[in-house]
Formats: C-alpha cells, structure tokens, sequence
C-alpha cells in the first residue's frame, strides 16, 4: 500500500516509522525541509504542506492508497477535502470537522449545546469593550484564547503571561484589531486550576480507541519555569493512567471525547484521524482545556512506539469505519526534547548538531527528528524544537534514566530538560493533585 504522510517534524517522524512496521507499506511525503529521519524511509517532496493544490497533485501523480495528515494548518485549509475530492483516502478531518480545533467558538459552542461533560464557563466577543466589562465583572481569573490557529503562541492567562485584568483587556483589544488568528474574536473562559495532561485517540467518524494517556511539560525550563514552548517533553505509565490520574477520571475523559465525536458528526459531518484532547484535572473532575485535531508533539511519540496493533490497520479501519479495540504494550515511556539554545526566543538557526543515532540506538532509545534540516549528510537546527529522544521502560523511573543517558549523544549548542520524567518532579504532580482534592 503507498502512503502520503504530510508534514516536518517528529510527530510526523513517528508517524512514518509507526508505518514503516508494516512490510507492504511504502511511504511517500511532502515535508517543507529535510527531516533526516523522515527523509530515510520515505520517497520524500519538499514543498510546503501547506500548498493543497501541490500536495493533492503529488498525491495522485504517485497514486498514493491513503494520505496521514500531521499538522493542523494544512487540515485548516481543507487539505482533506481536496484529497478527498481526487478520490485518495484520508486519515484526518475535513476542514470542517477540524473546526473543533481551528475555531475554538465553535468548540465551545459544541460543548454548551450538546451539554458535554468537562465544559468551562466563557464568552465569545467581537467587541473589546464588552470583552473587558465581561472580565472586570467576573469574579475568577480568566483565560484569554484568539479563536483560531497561532501555532501555540495565542493563549494567555492572567496570573501566568498577562500581569492582571488591565493587560488582559489589552491583549483582547490586540487580537480583534488586527483579526490576530483570522478572526476580529476572542473566547474568554475561565481559568482551570489543577494538572494537565493528554488523552488522544483514534477516531473513525463514530468509534473511537482511546491511547495511553500522556503528561507533557510545556514550560522551558526546569521546575516548570520560563516561557511556553511546543512542548519540551513527556511521560506515560505502564497502566495507560498518571500516577496523579485514575481510571474513573481516565474513562470520564474519554466519554467527553466520545461525547464531542458525536456532535462533530451532528453538527458538520464525520471525525475520522487522531484528536487529542488536553484536559486539566481540577477538584471538580476533568475540564476540557482544547482540543487539536491532529495527534499530539511530543505526546505521539509516546504512544506510537507501543503500539501492538498494525498502525496501517487501524488507519484502514479509520478510513472504512470500522475501528476497532488498539492494544498497546503495557510499558513506560519517558520522550525529552532537544532544542536550540535560545528556544522558544530567539535561537540562532543553522547551527550544526551531531546525533550518534548509532549509540543512542544501543542504549535503548529512539530518535525523531523534529525541526532540523539536512545538507551534505550534515543536520542544521532551526530556530525550533531539534530532536526528541523516546526512552521505554518498566517504570517511568527507568524510562527516564535511560532517556537522560541518551542525551549525552547529541551535541552541539543545544539544551534540554533534565525533570521531565523524573520522580521528584511526579511526585510534586501527586502532591499538587492530592492538596486539590483534598485527599
Ligand atoms: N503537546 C502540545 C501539542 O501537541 O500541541
């Protein structure tokens, strides 16, 4: 079977190696540089995966059985819809189905007419005056989201990157005089307190097969500290829970998926690809923090290489309707990432890295590479995430050691955090989590 992954970084690096497993499948991709992992396994086009004529036009020149969408603007552009129309299957949304990530009224909206569980107080305005009279009055901190795509950079929430009310009525102005995100809107929403984390799954338009579920570490430095980055790594437990999250919170997170699937189908059509749901953990059960309508970076990688069942047939299976249960390894895995010194500010790019993948394939962990580039059999960062490393173990404990040795095997001017994963940094989760509920 010929398969078209679209997209660049380690998401779609897992993605093809998840693939690659199967031996009758051969890939094809279009990435916007050379991603050397990718670059190996696949016959690959560099053009943006954003240029939809392009990408359909390789599609069908190659005639691929089957597109695997990555990222989330090309979906937003109707990526789907056009590969659709030249009649090659899909593994991702239409543009409409991805509203529920590309336009966050209408999720919302979903979540208050379809009375799903998980659901946050908030407000869509057009006008920043009753946006601000709206935030003077309410009576909790408030989230400030433009309503569509930013690529992570959008959200802000007072008591975090904006000071007090005053600058986050600033801000709300900011986003609908310049339609920042293409809309002249915000989503104001209340802000959850508790601990975040990631629940993904599989969905063909009516079932779903829900994954490990998965914390990842937003912030830049250790401890939690500095700005918000795309995700400095992650960590997932042998039983597919947290060691702060249950089974009861885990299933009552998977019915507001299964719950929101349903009214995607009611209200625009069928889901069929990978959602992922971010929720928070609060005293009052799981809120549902957004979704992306895309399978998570770095939570992919987690879960892609524990995968038990034909990644290839469950994507089959997404495309006829007829999901079934997905069984992974009951292992723990602990993913870092490796970014430019700099990131997620001002990193210099082009700057050479050497990975001895040889090494630190022999201790036990995998590589994906994320937004670097390859010339003359060299590997040049961006200014963006460099490379992932995917440790797998008995424990987290164990994951995470063994990922903290691989680290050593990359050089160049680069950093990483050491926390993620480790026990100490968990069992301060726990702890935050048991003081919540009053445990
Ligand atoms: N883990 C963050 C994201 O995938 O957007």
């Amino acid at each position: 079977m010929k398969i078209l992954v679209v997209g660049t970084g380690a998401r779609e690096h897992a993605i093809c190696q998840a693939a690659i497993k199967d031996e009758e499948t051969k890939i094809y991709s279009i990435m916007s540089n050379q991603n050397p992992g990718i670059a190996k396994i696949s016959d690959f086009k560099i053009a943006s995966e954003n240029d939809i004529p392009r990408v359909t036009k390789f599609a069908v020149e190659n005639k691929v059985d089957m597109a695997i969408i990555g990222p989330e603007a090309p979906l937003e552009k109707g990526i789907v819809n056009s590969l659709l129309e030249a009649g090659v299957d899909c593994v991702g949304p239409t543009m409409e189905a991805a509203k529920i990530e590309t336009d966050k009224a209408f999720m919302r909206n979903l979540f208050r007419d379809y009375k799903i569980r998980g659901e946050l107080i908030y407000r869509v305005f057009d006008d920043a005056q009753e946006a601000g009279d709206f935030i003077d009055d309410f009576s909790k901190d408030v989230v400030v989201k433009p309503i569509g795509l930013t690529g992570g950079k959008g959200v802000k929430i007072v008591g975090e990157q904006l000071k007090d009310n005053e600058e986050a009525k600033s801000y709300v102005k900011e986003i609908i005089d310049t339609k920042m995100s293409g809309y002249a809107g915000v989503v104001i929403e209340e802000r959850a307190v508790g601990e975040e984390f990631t629940v993904q799954a599989f969905v063909d338009g009516k079932n779903i097969a829900p994954m490990p579920v998965v914390q990842d570490h937003p912030y830049a430095f250790e401890g939690d500290q500095g700005p918000i980055t795309g995700g400095m790594g992650s960590y997932s437990d042998t039983d597919g829970l947290l060691p702060f999250l249950d089974e009861k919170y885990r299933d009552e997170s998977v019915g507001i998926i299964e719950k929101t699937v349903e009214a995607i189908n009611k209200e625009v059509g069928p889901y069929k690809g990978f959602l992922y749901g971010q929720f928070m953990l609060t005293n009052e059960g799981p809120k549902l923090i957004e979704y992306n309508a895309r399978f998570g970076d770095p939570e992919a990688m987690n879960v892609l290489p524990l995968l038990q069942t034909n990644f290839i047939d469950i994507c089959k299976s997404i495309v006829d309707g007829n999901l079934k249960g997905v069984e992974f390894d009951t292992l723990a895995t602990v993913c870092k990432y490796i970014v430019p010194q700099g990131y997620p500010g001002k990193a210099i790019p082009n700057q050479v890295i050497n990975v001895d993948e040889e090494k630190i394939n022999e201790n036990n962990t995998l590589v994906y590479y994320a937004a670097v580039n390859q010339k003359d059999n060299k590997i040049y960062t961006s200014s963006s995430r460099a490379l992932a490393l995917v440790s797998v173990g008995d424990t987290i404990s164990e994951a995470e050691q063994i990922c903290e040795t691989s680290t050593q095997f990359v050089d160049g001017d680069v950093y990483h955090r050491r926390d993620v994963g480790t026990s100490e940094l968990i069992e301060k989760r726990v702890k935050h989590m048991n003081e919540l509920l009053g445990k």
